[in-house]
């Protein structure tokens, strides 16, 4: 049983939902959608892009505080677990729905396979952070997209034998799709032209949900903008804050261009032949790493170190006199010089699928002792 449940699952969950579903040597799938994300541009337009067929079952979840959300979603996953009665759950990332998941799994005995497991930030006021320790506390199989994930899941004593470096699903999907991202031509259906342009993305709630944030935001948009053409793909969150505060208005008089959020293709496809992209969120961290494009993180901290070692990702901090200094310096620098991290390479599906298909995961669908006699004891003094 696969779950979904918000945007930035989709993409990730595309190339597994394929290779799970390979004719050679199918699993009997099912696919959930706990319906965190519901406006038709956050989740049903996915779908067709990606050619990942529709939901098996949509929970309808929508939102909700933290609590009542995820809430909401393991009550109605826990019936779905009962009468289905999976051998495993598979989730992806740190959103919400992937905690839920993994809670109802591990509580009614079926393995949990996380993918995307390790990433720490280290900073607990993120909920993702949350989500992803506990997550990988529950996993059976913690399936890692870098180095440093699998420093992070052994040093909190999970055993050798359940961490498997296989590189990032998420680049499988913008893989497959690059020819079609640079037939699409965002750019210049938007007048922009290409490498002459920011994008921006914004939504953490610690960047949105204060207006006096908010509007420090805007007001280093507006410089920015002055200088460097933006375009804002804005979450209906931010939409929504930036609208209570009268700062579109703002926003818009001044030229930065706030739209609807994007479909995957086009939105990667706007990123690629952009200048730079300011952001804080997690995924695009990545998705610039691998297109070689300049990424201004605005927060303090990224769960994504190898972004920063190897990639084009500069973690800018939340004072936005200093990204405004940030564009500059990639404005006035030369190009640096990137790599992708290892594994990155379009193959890492393949690589959970084959593992789910071995012999580990045969002996611990036959013998329940061994899901908790893997897990590495307590350290010995
Ligand atoms: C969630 C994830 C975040 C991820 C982001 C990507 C958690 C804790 N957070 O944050 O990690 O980066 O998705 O988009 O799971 N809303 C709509 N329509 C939608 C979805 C949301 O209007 O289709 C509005 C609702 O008012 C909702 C708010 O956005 O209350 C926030 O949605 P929610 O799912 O709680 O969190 P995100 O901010 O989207």
């Amino acid at each position: 049983m696969c779950v979904v449940g918000a945007r930035p699952n989709f993409m990730k969950m595309a190339p597994l939902m394929a290779a799970f579903r390979d004719p050679a040597e199918p699993f009997e799938c099912t696919l959930v959608h706990t319906g965190q994300h519901y406006d038709v541009a956050m989740s049903d337009v996915f779908f067709g892009q990606l050619g990942m067929q529709a939901p098996d079952i949509q929970l309808g979840i929508g939102p909700g505080s933290h609590g009542a959300q995820t809430g909401r979603m393991m009550a109605a996953l826990e019936a779905v677990v009962a009468e289905r009665q999976p051998d495993l759950v598979v989730v992806v990332g740190d959103v919400n729905s992937t905690l839920a998941a993994a809670l109802v799994a591990a509580k009614a005995g079926v393995p949990v396979a996380h993918v995307e497991a390790g990433l720490r930030s280290f900073d607990r006021r993120m909920p993702e952070e949350i989500n992803r320790v506990v997550t990988d506390a529950l996993a059976t199989f913690l399936f890692a997209t870098e180095e440093d994930g699998v420093a992070n899941l052994r040093r909190e004593g999970v055993g050798d034998d359940r961490i498997f470096l296989v590189g990032n699903v998420m680049i499988d999907t913008l893989t497959a799709l690059l020819p079609r991202i640079r037939d699409r031509a965002m750019a210049a259906e938007m007048g922009l032209a290409p490498g002459g342009y920011g994008v921006v993305t914004l939504h953490r709630p610690s960047n949105v949900d204060e207006t006096a944030m908010l509007e420090a935001w805007v007001v280093a948009l507006e410089r920015i903008g002055s200088g460097l053409p933006l375009v804002f793909p804005a979450h209906p969150r931010t939409a929504a804050r930036l609208a209570d505060a009268g700062l579109d208005r703002r926003l818009a008089a001044s030229g930065v261009r706030v739209v609807e959020p994007l479909p995957y293709v086009e939105f990667i496809s706007l990123v690629a032949d952009s200048r730079l992209v300011l952001t804080d969120s997690g995924g695009i961290q990545e998705e610039t790493t691998v297109l070689g494009i300049p990424c201004l993180t605005l927060r303090d901290s990224t769960e994504r170190p190898v972004t920063v070692m190897v990639g084009t990702n500069r973690l800018v901090g939340v004072e936005p006199e200093a990204a405004v200094e940030a564009v500059e310096g990639v404005l006035s620098g030369p190009r640096a010089p990137y790599a992708v991290p290892p594994l990155w390479d379009g193959k890492a599906a393949e690589r959970i699928a084959r593992v789910l298909r071995g012999a580990r995961w045969q002996a611990y669908l036959t013998d329940p002792a061994a899901l908790s006699g893997a897990r590495a004891g307590p350290p010995e003094n």
